[in-house]
């Protein structure tokens, strides 16, 4: 008995070293932590508990049998984070490069499923050369395995990847399926195929940080909704994420104690739109004005930046943000913030986040780029998204909502709860100038001075049509607000919702235009 104590020790003492001194030494050379260092920083002190500290990888092949360390170099187990459950996997990069063998795939399912069960967030913190390679394709069932229960996962709880080393070849589609990828600057990178495939079947020259690092996938895959400088802000930035969610799809995001007043008027908003309706400024200012002060974070910050999407709090209860950008392609739905905002829609659905749309969209963006790539299907997506969300969802139109764009984004006729505008708000099929030289083509022709004729023109559609009033004679905007008032109206709307139930009808699941 005493002798399996003492053995006892000497295992959990080597298990904790991973692959050795010089490896960690080696990891933190790279500006790298280690997989326990960082579910140390992510998890509230002295509430980690491990799990299959003692697994072993069972393969035989390549000498493979002469090198059996603890743990399989991945880290599993369940903790806290602000005094809530989450659970984690890490993957220890000084054990055969963190690749994943049976036994490793095995340690993650296993907290897969019982993060499932008991109804808590998963946080996976990647940092892997991929499938093991010596074990071949017993490595290859082992990422699917993990692939399935992402997917079984999905809309159950939470799920939240971090990057923090290579993810390469298929690994890549694990982070994919979860809710969240966080990467970081120069030491994370993902692609299905790295430089060196890239450079032989298609000739470019290409390095690993451009073709799959921080900043390309934060910017220009979308890959990423989030980007660090560093490991620390990156696991500080995972938690302050999670402070937003719900541990799982059956409960509500959990309230904090507001100290920002829920009677605040937010006087800067009554001068913030332009006297010139197309003179941009900043919907930023808008959401930081009417939020809980400081709240707002801002998701996928760097992708599509037409559109803005977000959690934030109204007095102290958590919502999901989506915005039109004036400042940025002066708003317009192109693909990119199509496909955004729907993921971002449907992920607060699934976990019971309120929506709060701010609109300012002059219609989708034309042209042949857009249309030969789809932007039929995938303007649709956030169309459906929209349509099929049955959590509280509350729109302020603060100027342009215009053509289809209008319909899209939270419309009362596809069960938007409160739809508010403020006066400047302009609710038309199109923009003024477009409208009259369709519907007055011939008489502006005709007119001995066309361009006088089209102003005046012009002038009487704006004041029928660019209002938010016709929308209202109509019962499609339940109020016209004053913009101080927007936070005012909105949390005492969300309140009024809070007890809202509203179904779909009974189907195996939808099929969202992909
Ligand atoms: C086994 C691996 C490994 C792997 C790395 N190692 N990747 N062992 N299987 N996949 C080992 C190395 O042999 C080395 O062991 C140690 O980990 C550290 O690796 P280094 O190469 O020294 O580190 P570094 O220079 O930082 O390079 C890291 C790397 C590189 C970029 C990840 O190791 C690499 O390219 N690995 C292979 C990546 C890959 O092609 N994986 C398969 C992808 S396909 P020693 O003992 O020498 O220190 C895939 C299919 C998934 O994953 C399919 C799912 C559908």
């Amino acid at each position: 008995m005493q002798q399996n104590y003492e053995l006892l020790s000497q295992l959990r003492a080597e298990a904790l070293l991973g692959g050795g001194e010089k490896r960690i030494e080696d990891q933190h050379r790279k500006g790298k932590l280690t997989a326990r260092e960082r579910v140390t920083l992510l998890v509230d002190e002295g509430t980690f508990e491990e799990f299959d500290m003692f697994v072993r990888h069972r393969s035989s092949e390549f000498g493979l049998e002469k090198n059996r360390p603890l743990g399989d170099g991945v880290v599993t187990g369940s903790g806290k984070v602000n005094g809530r459950l989450v659970f984690v996997f890490s993957q220890d990069f000084t054990v055969f490069g963190g690749s994943l063998s049976e036994a490793h795939a095995e340690k993650i399912v296993k907290v897969m499923e019982m993060a499932m069960k008991v109804g808590a967030p998963l946080i996976g913190l990647n940092d892997s050369g991929g499938a093991r390679i010596q074990e071949g394709v017993v490595s290859l069932g082992g990422y699917a395995d993990i692939f399935l229960l992402n997917t079984l996962a999905s809309g159950v709880i939470p799920q939240i990847s971090a990057i923090l080393g290579p993810c390469a070849g298929g690994a890549v589609y694990s982070p994919a399926i979860t809710d969240f990828v966080w990467m970081v600057e120069g030491t994370s990178y993902m692609f299905v195929t790295g430089p060196n495939v890239v450079k032989t079947v298609t000739h470019e020259e290409i390095t690993s940080e451009e073709l799959g690092g921080a900043d390309t996938h934060a910017s220009k895959s979308g890959v990423a909704h989030f980007a660090s400088a560093n490991e620390l802000e990156c696991i500080e930035g995972i938690r302050m994420l999670l402070s937003y969610l719900p541990q799982n799809n059956k409960e509500k995001p959990p309230a904090i104690a507001s100290t920002d007043s829920a009677d605040r008027l937010c006087e800067k908003l009554s001068s913030i739109i332009p006297e010139n309706a197309n003179q941009p400024y900043d919907m930023k200012l808008v959401i930081e004005e009417i939020a809980d002060a400081e709240s707002f974070l801002e998701v996928h910050k760097d992708f599509a930046p037409n559109i803005i999407v977000g959690f934030a709090r109204l007095n102290g209860k958590p919502i999901g943000i989506v915005a039109n950008q004036p400042m940025s392609l002066a708003g317009v739905l192109d693909i990119d913030a199509s496909v955004k905002a729907a993921r971002f829609v449907r992920f607060c659905d699934a976990f019971n986040v309120p929506l709060v749309v701010f609109e300012d969209v002059p219609g989708f963006l034309p042209g042949t780029d857009q249309e030969w790539r789809g932007i039929i299907r995938h303007g649709a997506k956030l169309l459906y998204a929209f349509a099929e969300a049955t959590v509280p969802k509350v729109t302020v139109i603060t100027r342009k909502a215009y053509g289809g764009a209008y319909d899209v984004m939270n419309s009362k006729h596809i069960r938007g709860d409160f739809n508010y505008a403020w006066p400047s708000a302009e609710i038309a099929v199109m923009g003024a100038k477009g409208a009259v030289e369709i519907i007055f083509k011939k008489e502006i022709s005709e007119d001995g001075d066309p361009i006088k004729r089209e102003e005046a023109l012009i002038e009487s559609y704006k004041s029928k049509f660019a209002t938010p009033f016709a929308a209202a004679e109509r019962g499609y905007i339940d109020d016209v607000i004053e913009p101080a008032e927007t936070r005012i109206r909105l949390i005492r709307a969300l309140q009024t919702l809070s007890t809202k139930v509203d179904t779909n009808p009974w189907k195996k699941h939808g099929n969202i235009p992909l």
